[in-house]
């Protein structure tokens, strides 16, 4: 009897659960909207149900084992997930998509070749698989926000952590160093993360909450156009949340584009931090303990900014957890950067100086997905994502 590695067992078990929590959307999201395509920039939900198998297919059985293809034409169909600018979006037909069944038939030959073969892949590979899988996870999750309410089953949320007293409004940041990206063999990164770098910063001030919905009002208010998740009632201003609208709740962050962040931060007398700020006000030089913040698909919705749900190491709160930031940093390699040679387009075709860094966490982000050198980038129009912001000032 051969005996399985420990590491090897950790690795099937964290694909196992990966697959669990990417099926979530699709148990919540009627069958009738399979073949729906409720983000205009991306695809229908059924591509993402074929993607996902087809992704590790490619990566895993057809570029690293050579193994013979189980279905050439679904391999090809379901390869690549799609970022075009919002005025070009794809123009396929629902009827071009092959039936759920044939998806389905797919995907259960495709995940057991990738069981029966796990020992002979590097945990390098497998780690891709399975965070591409997290991501898409919570890519699903915008989607099934942006559609109708009778086309999911809904699902309650656990109950929101009691908000703590309010401590002052700023926080200090003494001039020091930001702690960047990661080291060489120091465990999986994207290759976005490398290589490890320090950034010098002269001291600066942050806010210590997010900026929530409330004070977006007051922005609202003036005449700016309102959120992207906002509605407006006949008694005033309501939230669209994943599964029912709700009167705007003022303590929860604004979720909001890099464009209206931008405008807030400046509307304030203020701007968007670096990356490098965010990065020493969020960390110091430790990851987060993901058991602590509001992440890890814990919730379909936020909690109040004012939760105790994460401190950072100058006592900011939740800046990891409870939706993204955005940085004013446009999303680059750093210095070393080698793209992955069996993914070469994962971060290289966003550099494209349109896309802008978030940081951080939101309730649908996978917690091996907090670690302080994770980047994450978005379009700055793009208004699905659970991203808000704070201010800094210099
Ligand atoms: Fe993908």
């Amino acid at each position: 009897m051969t005996t399985v590695p420990v590491s090897q067992n950790a690795i099937g078990w964290q694909l196992h659960r990966a697959r669990a929590q990417a099926a979530e959307p699709y148990d919540i999201l009627k069958k009738a909207s399979w073949y729906e395509r409720p983000i205009p920039q991306r695809h229908r939900f059924i591509f993402y149900f074929g993607h996902l198998e087809a992704f590790d297919w490619n990566l895993i059985c057809r570029d690293h084992l050579g193994l013979r293809s189980l279905h050439p034409s679904f391999d090809r169909l379901f390869a690549f997930g799609i970022d075009p600018p919002s005025d070009s979006a794809p123009g396929d037909a629902a009827s071009d998509w092959p039936a759920i069944e044939e998806v389905e038939l797919y995907r259960t030959r495709v995940r057991a070749a990738v069981d029966a073969n796990m020992k002979a892949v590097p945990e390098q590979l497998m780690r891709v698989a399975i965070e591409h899988r997290l991501m898409h996870a919570e890519t699903l999750a915008y989607m099934l926000h942006a559609l109708p309410y009778d086309s999911k089953k809904p699902q309650a949320d656990p109950p929101s952590p009691l908000p703590e007293e309010r401590a002052s409004p700023a926080v200090k940041i003494p001039a020091g160093t930001a702690h960047l990206g990661r080291a060489r063999g120091s465990g999986f990164g994207w290759d976005n993360e490398f290589d490890e770098h320090e950034v010098r910063l002269p001291a600066y001030e942050i806010d210590r909450y997010k900026v929530t919905n409330g004070d977006y009002l007051e922005l609202v208010e003036q005449g700016v156009p309102a959120p992207h998740f906002w509605v407006k009632g006949v008694h005033g201003w309501g939230l669209r949340t994943m599964f029912r609208e709700i009167s705007l709740p003022l303590d929860w962050p604004v979720w909001v584009t890099h464009e209206e962040a931008d405008r807030y931060a400046r509307w304030r007398g203020k701007r968007l931090p670096t990356e490098a700020e965010y990065h020493r006000a969020a960390y110091g030089d430790r990851d987060p303990d993901p058991g602590r913040v509001h992440a890890d698909f814990r919730s379909w919705n936020p909690v109040s900014v004012y939760a105790d749900t994460g401190r950072g190491p100058f006592e900011t709160r939740q800046m990891v957890g409870n939706g993204w930031e955005w940085t004013s940093t446009i999303f680059a390699p750093f210095k070393g950067f080698v793209p992955f040679p069996f993914y070469p387009g994962y971060s290289a075709d966003f550099f494209d100086g349109q896309h802008w860094v978030i940081k951080g966490g939101s309730p649908r982000t996978a917690g091996c997905l907090l670690r302080r050198s994770f980047r994450n980038w978005f379009r700055g129009e793009y208004p699905y994502v659970y991203a808000g912001f704070r201010c800094v000032a210099s």
